[in-house]
């Protein structure tokens, strides 16, 4: 079966939790037609078969279909790798980079052949350097090669605002850039809600406690369910970002691009604002960001290079 193409194409790589939702948002928001595509084949077909049999109660008009095979990838207009194992309790993000700096590797070597012009988003965790040794890896441009991190970790913090303001979501103007870990920057100095400063709403200590419920929301869903990471809210993260490169809006999302001197910071991707649409990457906005802030940026810069560095060193050869 091939998939029609009234929609954009999306290839999903990685049917699990995280890619499988990411597929039915896309559908139920008739974004794209989607590819699954699982190294577990059958986990493929099988979700995309299940997610067919709801349109006839949804009537989404985009398809998906499940696949092991890159051919049915081919010409995708976006591809979103999702591919990894998860964190377990305990873990951090950075303690899966190994196993899944081989899974990126295999990745695209299966995708970039199939799809040499389309936009990549990478989702895998320990995210930045993941990104970065997927751009080290693909020769790409770098506004065609990104990461979605930020989305999330912003949505987290809206949320935490909305809680402590007692305020709706869409009323919230926020932004968290840069790494997707425990370094991330929440900037509440810079928050608004209905237009009012944050600062001018609530304490400094609700502000503390709305920037550990962001930096810990990971970890707090991986601890209470103990057999895998959070789910619905990177999907619906990886959707928000999908629907901006395909219908651009000219919003301001966090993205995990390339910086080129932005901030003054160089040959490196990691959590900015951005806005993103049919090409990837269309600008880096720069933020009226202090003297702290900046420095914060340079050193989360500083250790996701170190770490792609050592990723390097260790497992060595490269596919170009
Ligand atoms: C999280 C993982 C998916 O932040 O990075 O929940």
């Amino acid at each position: 079966m091939t998939v029609p193409t009234q929609y954009p194409k999306v290839t999903i790589v990685g049917a699990g939790n995280v890619g499988a939702n990411a597929a039915l948002l896309l559908l139920l928001k008739e974004v794209a037609d989607v590819v699954l595509i699982d190294v577990v084949d059958g986990v493929a077909r099988g979700k995309a078969l299940d997610m067919m049999h709801m349109r006839s109660n949804e009537h989404f008009g985009p398809t998906i279909m499940g696949t092991g095979d890159y051919a049915e990838t081919a010409s995708s207009d976006i591809v979103v790798v999702t591919a990894g194992i998860p964190r377990k309790p305990g873990m951090t993000r950075e303690d899966l980079l190994e196993t899944n700096a081989g899974i990126v590797r295999s990745v695209l070597a299966g995708a970039l052949p199939a799809s040499p012009d389309a936009l990549y988003l990478f989702v895998t965790n320990p995210l930045d350097v993941m990104v970065n040794l997927a751009y080290d890896l693909a020769s790409l441009p770098p506004a065609r090669l990104f990461g979605m991190g930020g989305v999330l970790d912003t949505a987290r913090f809206i949320s935490a605002i909305a809680a402590e303001t007692n305020s709706q979501p869409a009323d919230i103007e926020a932004l968290v850039i840069g790494a997707h870990g425990e370094a991330m920057l929440p900037l509440p100095r810079l928050a608004r809600v209905q237009g009012t400063p944050l600062s001018d709403l609530v304490d400094a200590a609700a502000i503390e406690r709305i920037v550990q419920a962001t930096v810990q929301g990971g970890a707090a869903v991986v601890d209470a369910l103990k057999t895998g990471s959070a789910f619905y809210a990177p999907a619906s993260s990886i959707a928000e970002m999908v629907s901006d490169m395909l219908n651009p809006c000219g919003r301001v999302l966090s993205v995990c691009a390339r910086l080129e001197g932005q901030y003054g910071i160089e040959d490196v991707h990691m959590g900015v604002p951005a806005v993103l649409g049919r090409k990837g990457v269309e600008r880096i906005v720069e933020l009226p960001l202090n003297t702290e802030e900046i420095a914060e940026l340079k050193n989360s810069a500083k250790s996701i290079k170190a770490q792609l560095a050592d990723l390097l060193q260790v497992s060595g050869s490269r596919m170009r």
